[in-house]
This record gives C-alpha cells, sequence and structure tokens, in this order.
C-alpha cells in the first residue's frame, strides 16, 4: 500500500545470464545459460534465457550460478554465552560429551529475553547472507517450563519451523531423578510448548536419554499434534536411528554410528537421515558415511547443527565442503542434499527446489556453478539472495563477542 492507501502491484523479476541453474526438479535438472522469473513471492517461470518471458524488472547474473536456497532443517539458536573454554580444550585432546550443554542451559537461563531474540536474530541473519533461506530452531537450552516455553516463542518470531527438544539433557535440578524430567517433559513442559512447535525431538545418546525415555518423550509429542525427529547415533551405537524410523520420525539426526540394521530401516523408511558435519568438524570425530546411505537409496539432508558446544557453525557451504572432502558425497549430492535434502527433511515441498510454485528463494554465486561451493572451501561465493522474491540487502554486521 502507498501513504494514499493505492495498492502497489507486486513487481517481477527476470534474473537471465545465470551460466548454471540447478533447480532439483527432475524434469528441468541442471540448466545451463538459463533464466528465472520470480513473482509474487513464488518462481513462475525456470528455463533456457532465450526463452525468458516478460517481466518488469530484469537483473543480469553476468554468468554466475543460482541455486535454490540453503535449507538447514538442523539449528539450535536459542542460548546464550559461548563455550569457547570448551572447544579449546576439545582441541588438546578432552572429549565431547553430551553433558557441556548444562553450561549453556546456564547461561540461557540466566539471559533475557532480550539478549535471546537479539542472538536468535543474529544467527539466523549470518545464515542468511551464506545462502540459507530456510531455517530450522529448537529449544533445549532451558530445560523448565517456562524457559522451554520462552525459547519457542522467540524461535517463532524467526521461523515456521520450530521444535520442542526439551529433552536435550537432564537439567542438574533432575540428575538423580531423570525420570522426573522425561514425565515433566513428557506432561506440563509439552503442554506450554506444543503451541509454538511443529516438531518434537529428543537427543538419543548415552549421556542423555534412552530409547525408552526417547520413545515416550516422543509418542507424547505425536500426541499432541508435533511430529517427530531424532537426534541419533551421534556418539555411539544405539537405538535412536530404529526409534526414528519405527515411528515415522520426519528425520533421523547425525546418524554417525550406523550398523547394517539401522541403514537398513532408514532404507526401508520414509525418514530422512541428516548429517551434521559441523558436529564431527567441532568434535574432532570420524564423519558420517554419506556414501553408504546413499547407495542404499537413504534420502540424505546436510545441516548445520549451529549450536555453541559440538558446531558453531551456520555455514551451509562449508558443511557441502567437508562432505565432499570427507564424506563420500559428490558436489552435486552435497549440494542438493543442502537444499532438496533439508526440504525432505522438513517435509516441505515450496522450498528445497527452484521451479515454477516454487518460494522465490534463490542464491547467486560468484562463481559458474554450484561445485565451486566445494571447489573453493571457506571462500564467501554467496553474491546475492533472493527469499520470499526479495533480494536481501547484505548488510556488514557488527562484530560480536559472544557474551550474553
Ligand atoms: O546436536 N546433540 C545434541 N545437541 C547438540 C549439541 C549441543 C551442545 O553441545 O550444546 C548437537 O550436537
Ligand atoms: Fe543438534
Amino acid at each position: 500500500m502507498t501513504a494514499s492507501g493505492r495498492k502497489i502491484r507486486p513487481v517481477s523479476v527476470a534474473i537471465t545470464g545465470i551460466g548454471s541453474l540447478l533447480t532439483n526438479d527432475p524434469e528441468l535438472g541442471t540448466i545451463t545459460d538459463a533464466a528465472v522469473v520470480l513473482d509474487g513471492g513464488r518462481v513462475a517461470w525456470a528455463g533456457p534465457a532465450s526463452r525468458v518471458p516478460d517481466a518488469d524488472e530484469r537483473v543480469d547474473a553476468g554468468g554466475r550460478a543460482a541455486i535454490p536456497g540453503f535449507v538447514d532443517s538442523h539449528a539450535h539458536l536459542v542460548f546464550a554465552g559461548d563455550r569457547t573454554a570448551e572447544f579449546d580444550a576439545r582441541m588438546s585432546g578432552s572429549p565431547y560429551t553430551a553433558g557441556g550443554i548444562r553450561t549453556t542451559v546456564a547461561a540461557t537461563r540466566a539471559a533475557s529475553d532480550a539478549e535471546l531474540a537479539a542472538n536468535v536474530a543474529r544467527y539466523v541473519a549470518e545464515a542468511l547472507r551464506q545462502g540459507t533461506t530456510t531455517i530450522e530452531c529448537k529449544s533445549g537450552y532451558g530445560l523448565t517450563v517456562e524457559d522451554e516455553a520462552r525459547a519457542l516463542r522467540i524461535a517463532a518470531a524467526h521461523t515456521d519451523e520450530v521444535t520442542y527438544l526439551g529433552a536435550h539433557v537432564v537439567p542438574p535440578e533432575y540428575a538423580t531423578a531423570p525420570d522426573a524430567y522425561v514425565d515433566l517433559v513428557t506432561g506440563p513442559m509439552l503442554e506450554a510448548c506444543a503451541p509454538y512447535a511443529r516438531w518434537v525431538d529428543v537427543f538419543c545418546e548415552r549421556g542423555a536419554f534412552d530409547g525408552d525415555q526417547a520413545r515416550a518423550v516422543l509418542t507424547a509429542g505425536a500426541r499432541a499434534g508435533l511430529v517427530p525427529r531424532v537426534h541419533a547415533n551421534q556418539l555411539g551405537p544405539g537405538p535412536g536411528v530404529r526409534l526414528a524410523v519405527e515411528l515415522g520420525a520426519a528425520s533421523a539426526d547425525h546418524c554417525t554410528h550406523l550398523d547394517d540394521a539401522d541403514v537398513d530401516a532408514l532404507a526401508s523408511g520414509s525418514t530422512v537421515a541428516t548429517l551434521l558435519p559441523g558436529a564431527e568438524f567441532s568434535t574432532r570425530a570420524p564423519y558420517p558415511d554419506a556414501r553408504r546411505l546413499l547407495d542404499a537409496g537413504v534420502t540424505v539432508a546436510l545441516s548445520t547443527d549451529c549450536n555453541p558446544g559440538s558446531s558453531f557453525t551456520s555455514s551451509m557451504p562449508f558443511c557441502v565442503a567437508i562432505a565432499v572432502r570427507e564424506m563420500g558425497m559428490s558436489p552435486d549430492e552435497a549440494v542438493v542434499a543442502a537444499t532438496l535434502g533439508g526440504a525432505r527433511a522438513l517435509r516441505r515441498d515450496d522450498v528445497g527446489r527452484l521451479s515454477p510454485g516454487a518460494r522465490a528463494d534463490l542464491v547467486l554465486l560468484d562463481a559458474p556453478s554450484h561445485v565451486h561451493l566445494a571447489y573453493r572451501p571457506g571462500v564467501p561465493l554467496v553474491s546475492a539472495v533472493w527469499r520470499h522474491g526479495v533480494r536481501e540487502a547484505s548488510a556488514v554486521q557488527p562484530f560480536h563477542t559472544g557474551r550474553a
């Protein structure tokens, strides 16, 4: 609307001169010398530049590659403080354990709503500058009814993909009564949190929650209308992956320590395997075997797991580069997993692709092809981002010390 109340017609934009366009559409594939028309927040057309239809505006991509915006389906952004000292010690040989989560819980409980909201906004903006146009966000650093509900409320102001992770770790005040904590997570905490969330998650791992506890959390969440996803088999073998498949979870996340039965279960079910190589990088652990999963026919997603303990990166390009170098993925497979794979892990068909009807989330790379995301690791290749059809301004962000 203008000041006089007149409606402004949405402007359609034709992005032409795209050197290589990854559509993730089975019919369209990857198109060289391509164009895309964005209209009303959606992709209206994608195809060869020679056939581009008229639009209100034109942007010349100058031969750059275009990909769908990254879909980061696993992130923990509502927290305060950082764990620099823990990381530093780890790089000198200390092991990573689930218990480190409690350090962030203490800092998060002590933070104000405004501090937490500012942190989420900062990390969402940081991710956007690196091409992420859809991001999931979990609670899990509050672990009281009030602190989990406020984490989800704050997350919901930034994304529709909000996950209730009251079962991240047993908080110190329940150390001697973990089952009483599970009762809280499946009772009053769930009731307070469900209105803000779409998903329910549990850290099913030694040092966090066992298979029975995880089942109780996920089934209670499902009864409250939330769809399960599971932190599974990150630090060692365990029941998480098979439980995820049995319960029809949208995603089993980490999948670092899998036996043949886990891989078979994933291959025969609909649960996406979400791999989080930032966690193995930052915990100096062996990477998950993406090749084994892909060869078995499993749908694979790549995500950052952005959190202050085990993976303090918001960079999907970084995860793509590691997945190619260390996990047996081709550059094509890795970029598809970071876009379409993430969309599948979030059960979304409007993002992760650039074909007519999709949300107009497009990233232009300062490179002739998306292969450069792995070929040129660590280089800031994201040159422009459209989200919901709106071109994002890449504002310079202030330096951030990490203090709450
Ligand atoms: O996904 N695995 C559980 N949660 C996070 C770790 C969180 C932390 O260490 O603070 C993860 O790696
Ligand atoms: Fe995680």
